[in-house]
């Protein structure tokens, strides 16, 4: 299985940092932020690694993360998504890296305090499809949050008001290679993007999404409290621990 990490858009929660550099550049206690979700795979065993980035300094990518080898990969790629079409949008731009074969996508500014190996081995077992990572969390209304029946995922919405659970779709995605035929059949949320809930919901309606529950804390850091929460989580526990 191949890795993409997703480190794209304008971070525009995180003005005016992200005026002067990339939302996944800055500071998530000690390191730079796109630097967890790539230990993340790592950890789990994924060292084929492709970074889309987009926005400003692309080219800060490389100085820091070079060819990849100091954080554990045996290969890195690098895209460039132009615009700000959304995580779908950008994910389309892993088709080659994928090349035919299953991926786990991890948002830019996803940390998890443990390990995601055992629900990739999971992914594997269910036999294609898409597995996403699910977390209870306080305040539902900022994420995905997915509607449930008997113990399945039914649907997925995106920032709701009234939130149907107490859980969040986190970052965390896993998926075969039709993802790459279904964002070829989105159209734009309101917010103007290819929204990777939309994927999910294709994955939903086709009877092929399970789900885990991640285990230990889990966090983003796009926004300037979960930001400072990333940074507080991480400099109390660390991150991707085993
Ligand atoms: C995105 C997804 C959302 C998911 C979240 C996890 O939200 O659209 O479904 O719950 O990442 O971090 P965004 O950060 O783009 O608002």
């Amino acid at each position: 299985m191949k890795g993409v990490v997703l480190a794209g858009g304008l971070g525009t929660r995180l003005h005016p940092l992200t005026k002067i550099t990339n939302k996944h550049l800055l500071p998530v206690y000690n390191r730079p932020m796109v630097t967890y979700p790539i230990e993340c795979l790592v950890k789990a065993g994924i060292k084929d690694v492709l970074v889309v980035t987009g926005g400003n300094n692309p080219g800060d990518f490389l100085k820091l993360l070079g060819n990849g080898k100091e954080y554990g990969l045996e290969n890195i790629n690098y895209a460039y998504q132009q615009g700000e079409g959304g995580i779908a949008d950008a994910l389309a731009l892993a088709k080659n890296h994928a090349s035919g074969g299953p991926i786990c996508v991890v948002l830019g500014d996803n940390i998890i305090e443990k390990n995601i190996r055992s629900a990739v081995d999971e992914y594997h077992k269910q036999g294609g499809g898409a597995r996403i990572l699910l977390k209870r969390v306080e305040n539902p209304r900022r994420f995905g949050v997915p509607v449930f029946e008997n113990g399945q995922v039914v649907a997925i919405v995106e920032k709701p008001e009234h939130p149907p659970s107490s859980y969040a779709v986190t970052g965390i995605y896993m998926y075969d290679n039709e993802v790459f035929d279904f964002i070829g059949t989105l159209t734009p949320s309101q917010r103007g993007e290819l929204e990777i809930t939309d994927v999910n919901n294709v994955y939903i309606r086709k009877g092929k999404l399970a789900w885990s529950e991640l285990e230990g804390w889990w966090t983003d850091a796009g926004t300037f409290d979960s930001l400072l929460r990333a940074s507080n989580l991480v400099a109390q526990g660390g991150a991707n621990n085993v």
